[in-house]
């Protein structure tokens, strides 16, 4: 069988925002912790633009998009105020993701079906500035087929669920994700992943073959106050490429 396609590890840089927002000082930096990332062969870096404004800020985005050598993945609301950010800074791709202020990360993906109205209208705007548009959905045909219609060349499938369950329920979300990421191949929808994912779950989700980006964050960033931010982007890009080969 052919070696299976590089696939993208994107960074998501929010908790380094977390840590030095505990404290209002500069430091520590996410636009530091992106350059490292970059060092370590991240392919990309992702950052959330919250309402709340609880880990990154406007000031991150500027900097993140001015200062980093890699492609911006901007993670935001399906909001004017966030659409607004997103045509000022034209970062390389805008993800769109649901946000209650009341949660504590991303719960459950986008209702692309539901909010296909609200939704249109705000793709097309990102899309006519030249911003590569995603969504953050469930691994459900329904709302691929919705990303679809709403003109979305990328699905980021939500792993949150696969990553909190264990044995048959996650072998069977597994493979529901595994399907879904088969029907994007059919669709024509570029096909990526992440929530969740950490070392020891990784393996499974990387290795579907036609997924070619994962976006991390929580673990690294954790990961990183035992053994360095660069160390733990490099074992979880072993890891993926692992897995990988071990599946092709
Ligand atoms: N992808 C999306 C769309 C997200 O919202 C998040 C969390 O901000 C991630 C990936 C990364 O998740 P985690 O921090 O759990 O690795």
């Amino acid at each position: 069988m052919p070696p299976l396609p590089h696939q993208r590890l994107g960074v998501n840089v929010d908790h380094v925002a977390t840590v030095r927002n505990a404290r209002g000082t500069p430091t520590p930096d996410p636009l530091r912790a992106a350059l490292l990332a970059a060092r370590a062969g991240a392919d990309g870096i992702t950052a959330h633009l919250r309402e709340d404004r609880r880990h990154i800020v406007d000031d991150d985005i500027a900097r993140l998009k001015d200062g980093l050598g890699l492609p911006l993945n901007f993670e935001m609301a399906a909001t004017e105020e966030m659409v607004a950010i997103a045509l000022r800074h034209r970062p390389h791709a805008a993800c769109i993701v649901p946000e209650k202020r009341e949660e504590r990360t991303t719960e459950g993906g986008l209702d692309a079906v539901g909010q296909h109205n609200h939704l249109k209208p705000l793709v097309a705007r990102l899309a006519d500035a030249g911003i590569r548009v995603s969504l953050f959905i469930e691994a459900d045909p329904r709302q691929l087929d919705m990303a679809v219609a709403l003109g979305a060349p990328v699905v980021e499938l939500h792993t949150g669920r696969y990553c909190e369950i264990e044995g048959e329920a996650q072998q069977a979300e597994l493979a529901r994700i595994a399907r879904a990421a088969a029907y994007c191949e059919q669709l024509g929808l570029e096909c990526h992943a992440g929530h969740g994912l950490n070392y020891d779950n990784v393996g499974p989700i990387a290795a579907i073959p036609n997924v070619r980006e994962l976006n991390i964050g929580h673990f690294l960033i954790g990961e990183a106050i035992f053994v360095g931010l660069e160390a733990a982007i490099r074992e979880m890009r072993r890891l993926m490429d692992a897995a990988r080969g071990a599946a092709a």
